[in-house]
């Protein structure tokens, strides 16, 4: 493996594959891993430093497979243990690290632990496992008012194996993923030993799903409901950002640095997926005892106006450096709207709409949002610390806006009778040859989901090596970001310039840029001697810097 340097997670670039969606090798419409290791080669010539893998376990798949029934196995329709294997010895060979998803909130209904659960009596050790408890009111009502993430209550009541009506119990999402009780020792000790089995098959980390909410506050006590729903889904919340939830981190760190034997460039790492508000409490993630990484999705969620980029920013680096961590960057992923396509719309102060669009919503304006996108692209990849890409943003491609309500597959859109249309467009299968079926996303005749007529041309094969295109931009900025060590820079905000332009210097070890963004309309001048190393837009010589354009100037 290549190596890049002492903690390498420090700066890394990892990439995020959906499995169902990257690429599909049988023809069944969903993708596989074999499909992803066939396709490694984009990434290594993209030139990120790892990928991250959606899961892809033992799975119904009533979530898209975050409902996992084996935590120890590859589900049949992405293949299988030695699939998998496969995989990571071809990405190892790539110099691309693997990380992938461990889901520790909650379990499928289906996991064998959670049948043995229903028939087992109320008060029995397999209940334990889980959360469990009587209703109120004779039992005929939910134990407390705590909504599901994806709409309706999040207590669903059982039949006792006698067949009386029962217990309930709980599931911040999906019914179909019962939620695990880690004040119970087996639980622990069984995530540990999940870590171990990913870890001895070589993996380089995980995501950690849901990682704000594996606690839950002593006596499950009711959620203020007078509480907006943005504040309610932070440390307020019973459910949410429980102070317990920092020694499991503690004991997982103290786990995966066992496996880190050979020197810092063998970190098996950590990243949570953790929403969590004001921003200093998801710092304490990231102690130097616990995770390596969290998601920065304030950052994410941050409008394109420019105060607002240069508060957010200052204030993550800021609360990165308390705790010595880096900051981890990120504008898309499977559960948002494509940033191409967010920023399509007019810009407000204030948290970014993340949900799904449908026909009957607004559009965007979707050249200007890839406009947007690539210039915000460009100013995430010149800041310190790592970044997560979501699959597909390097082509650009925007949110699937118009899908049928028929082909929709997010439990959110049931749970909410389609009040809220759900995560599917951003999920739509990458498209990789123009003018084929399913855009060669596989050999079969469609995807699993259908595929914007856009993305034709969008395919990776009509952007590879074409000067100018987002693929091309994506690789120009790594490479460079790459080079210079950007990533282990320092950021100094310059003075000089209009309140709408983002101005800031990188200086790194080695060498440093300056990072002008317009985010105004009102073209900048750019200095007469400037030597431009990468630019959101094609550009002449001397040109002056447009509306949503970034470049980066040798300092
Ligand atoms: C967060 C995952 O990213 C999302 O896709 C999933 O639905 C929930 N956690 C529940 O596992």
């Amino acid at each position: 493996m290549a190596s890049s340097g002492e903690q390498w997670w420090r700066d890394a670039v990892i990439y995020q594959i959906y499995p169902r969606s990257w690429a599909d090798s049988n023809g069944d419409g969903i993708g596989d891993l074999p499909g992803i290791t066939a396709r490694l080669p984009h990434l290594a010539e993209l030139g990120v430093d790892a990928l991250w893998l959606s899961p892809f376990y033992t799975s119904p798949q009533h979530d898209a497979g975050y409902d996992v029934a084996d935590y120890r196995a590859v589900d049949p329709i992405f293949g299988d243990l030695t699939a998998f294997d496969e995989l990571t010895t071809r990405a190892h060979t790539l110099g691309l690290r693997v990380i992938v998803d461990v889901v520790p909130n909650h379990s499928s209904n289906e996991h064998p632990w959670f049948r043995a659960a229903l028939a087992s009596a109320p008060g029995s050790p397999e209940r334990a496992r889980y959360l469990f408890r009587d209703g109120r009111d004779n039992g005929e009502l939910p134990p407390n008012n705590w909504r599901s993430q994806f709409g309706g209550p999040a207590w669903t009541r059982v039949t006792e194996p006698d067949g009386t009506p029962g217990q309930w119990y709980l599931h911040l999402f999906d019914t179909t993923q019962p939620d695990f009780d880690w004040t119970n020792q087996e639980v622990r000790d069984e995530f540990e030993d999940v870590l171990r089995f990913w870890l001895d098959r070589e993996v380089d980390g995980f995501r950690i799903d849901v990682a704000h909410g594996l606690v839950k506050a002593p006596g499950l006590p009711h959620v203020d409901l007078d509480l907006d729903p943005s504040v309610a889904a932070t440390a307020l919340s019973p459910m949410w950002d429980q102070p317990g939830v920092h020694e499991i981190y503690r004991s997982w760190r103290t786990l995966v640095d066992e496996y880190a034997v050979d020197g810092d460039d063998a970190d098996r790492i950590l990243c949570a997926e953790a929403w969590v508000l004001p921003s200093d409490a998801l710092a304490q993630y990231v102690r130097e005892d616990e995770l390596h990484q969290s998601f920065n999705f304030e950052y994410l969620m941050t409008p394109w106006l420019a105060a607002d980029q240069r508060a957010t920013v200052t204030r993550s680096l800021a609360q990165a450096e308390t705790v010595g961590a880096p900051q981890t960057w990120v504008l898309s992923n499977h559960d948002v709207v494509r940033h191409a396509t967010r920023l399509g719309y007019p810009q407000v102060s204030g948290p970014q709409r993340i949900e799904g669009i449908s026909a009957d919503d607004p559009q965007p304006d979707a050249m200007l949002g890839l406009r947007r996108a690539r210039a915000a692209t460009a100013v995430m990849l010149a800041l310190p610390g790592s970044a997560y890409l979501f699959q597909g943003e390097e082509l650009g491609l925007p949110e699937a806006t118009q899908l049928p309500d028929d082909v929709r597959q997010d439990p959110t859109f049931a749970r909410t009778d389609g009040t809220s249309k759900g995560r599917d467009g951003c999920r739509v299968p990458v498209p990789w040859e123009g003018g084929v079926p399913s855009y060669g996303f596989g050999p079969g005749d469609s995807a699993w989901l259908p595929q914007p007529v856009e993305y034709g041309v969008l395919a990776a094969d009509r952007q590879r090596g074409v000067v100018g295109s987002t693929l091309d931009l994506y690789s120009t900025l790594l490479s460079v970001r790459r080079r210079l060590r950007l990533g282990r820079g320092t950021v100094t905000w310059l003075d000089g310039y209009p309140d709408d332009v983002l101005a800031f210097s990188v200086t790194a070890t080695n060498g440093s840029v300056t990072v002008l963004a317009n985010l105004g309309d009102v073209p900048v001048p750019l200095p007469a001697d400037a030597v431009v190393l990468a630019s959101s837009q094609p550009r002449e010589t001397g040109a002056v810097l447009g509306s949503d354009e970034t470049v980066w100037l040798r300092a």
